[in-house]
């Protein structure tokens, strides 16, 4: 749906020196002691989390870019900055290409709509036209196996549901750039197997996907490259065995705990 044509090998993202800084105003409530002492002004407090420190990272086309790390090591962020929803305070970040934006549940859309309508919303919002979206209303529906429930407001989807949706937009928009941040978490068993050899399809190709999950079996299958972070800071990136392999020692699960029971 783009004249864009990605070539294997091209810098699909560029992550330069990239930090960023959440500042946080907390209003603390105040006791009554303080309430006389301050006259009833309430005291602020500042709370500033460092949450990207200085992140080189390049992806070319053709890859499969895997991204792991305990929370809070910053994944997300690094995923909205990517995607343009937040700025970043230090370096910078170039996209060649055109991004779809597969964040955790319920990002982008409207509960109050029905699931036809929120498609209709999602595939505006990733550049499609109304003819466009029409044309593949079947498909998204039917990847998303929702069945009558297409129809109903999606307050009323199962977090699961939810998450379908989303990822049927997501990869039925054809995105040069897919990012996907823990959004395949929520769905069963069968839609997960579905997802992931639907991101396989997407993988040959020749597009750029970037996926963050806790399920450390699917990134070892499906991706190329695995990036870790910790605490704001890229610590490592390579080759997937290699890489998951150091995470796991490092957060001393093993390879039987529950984290690889990821499918
Ligand atoms: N909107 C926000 N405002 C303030 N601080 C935030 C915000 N979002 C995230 N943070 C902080 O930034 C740090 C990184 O959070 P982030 O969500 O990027 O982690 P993550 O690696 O995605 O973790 P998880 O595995 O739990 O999803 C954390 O310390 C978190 O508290
Ligand atoms: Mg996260």
């Amino acid at each position: 749906m783009s004249n864009f044509q990605p070539v294997s090998g091209e810098i699909a993202v560029s992550v330069q020196h990239l930090g960023l800084t959440y500042t946080t105003t907390i209003d603390k409530r105040p006791t009554l002691k303080a309430r006389l002492r301050t006259m009833g002004r309430g005291t602020k407090h500042t709370r500033v989390v460092r949450a990207l420190d200085d992140v080189n990272l390049d992806v070319p086309y053709g890859s499969v870019l895997g991204i792991v790390g305990a929370n809070g090591a910053g994944k997300s962020t690094m995923m909205r900055v990517m995607s343009g929803i937040l700025p970043p305070s230090q370096g910078r970040v170039e996209v060649y290409g055109k991004v779809s934006t597969l964040l955790a549940l319920g990002v982008g859309f409207n509960p109050s709509l029905s699931g036809r309508e929120n498609v209709l919303l999602g595939g505006l919002a990733a550049g499609m036209t109304r003819k466009e979206i029409a044309d593949h209303f079947e498909e998204i529906a039917d990847f998303a196996e929702l069945g009558d429930a297409i129809e109903a407001p999606m307050r009323t989807y199962s977090s699961g549901m939810f998450s379908r949706l989303g990822f049927s937009v997501a990869v039925t928009v054809r995105p040069d750039i897919l990012i996907i941040d823990e959004a395949l978490s929520t769905g069963d068993a069968h839609f997960k197997e579905k997802s992931l050899n639907k991101i396989k399809e997407l993988r040959g190709d020749a597009r750029a996907l970037i996926m963050v999950s806790h399920g450390l079996g699917t990134i070892r299958e499906v991706c190329n490259e695995v990036a870790w972070l910790h605490k704001g800071k890229l610590i490592q990136r390579g080759e997937p065995n290699a890489v998951v392999d150091a995470y796991e020692k490092f957060l001393h699960v093993g390879k039987s705990a529950a984290i690889n029971e990821d499918i």
